[in-house]
């Protein structure tokens, strides 16, 4: 639901429109008190969760939508991303760099882990029949 507090970005499943994301993230949050890291933070973490969107849950479908909404609410900025699909298989897994240096594991796994490390929460909802959000949290003062 969208209240006043909620902004909504709609956008094509393009790669390269996550810019449009940082930039609104960082305009948002820095309005409302977050300092230059953790900006940078909020952005890398949303970029990360685009990309995934558009590669992971629409697979390149040009048709499908990416929608983030944001918003900042008792202290705490939210964002989620919502795509078309069917979202994750099982909860990732840190990526393991001696094994992928190893090439024992395919180097995958640096995207949900940077959304992990720079958020204070993250989630990964399936939504019966309506595609897959991720929802993160950032609060402001720590
Ligand atoms: N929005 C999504 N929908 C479906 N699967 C996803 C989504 N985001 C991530 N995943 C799954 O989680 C895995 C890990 O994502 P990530 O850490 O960003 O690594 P990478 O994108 O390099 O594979 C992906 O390979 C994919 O299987
Ligand atoms: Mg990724």
């Amino acid at each position: 639901m969208l209240d006043e507090q909620t902004v909504e970005i709609n956008l094509p499943n393009r790669l390269g429109l996550e810019r449009l994301v940082m930039g609104s993230v960082a305009a948002l949050a820095k309005s409302v008190g977050f300092g230059p890291s953790r900006v940078e933070d909020l952005k890398t973490a949303v970029a990360e969760a685009c990309i995934n969107a558009v590669q992971h849950g629409n697979k390149d479908r040009p048709r499908a939508r990416v929608i983030v909404t944001m918003n900042f609410k008792d202290n705490v900025f939210t964002v989620s991303v919502h795509d078309e699909g069917e979202g994750l298989k099982s909860e990732p897994k840190d990526p393991d760099i001696v094994r992928i240096l190893d090439n024992l594991d395919p180097p995958v796994g640096f995207g949900t882990f940077l959304m992990r490390k720079l958020m204070d929460q993250v989630e990964f909802l399936k939504k019966a029949n309506q595609g897959h959000e991720v929802r993160m949290a950032m609060k402001l003062g720590d």
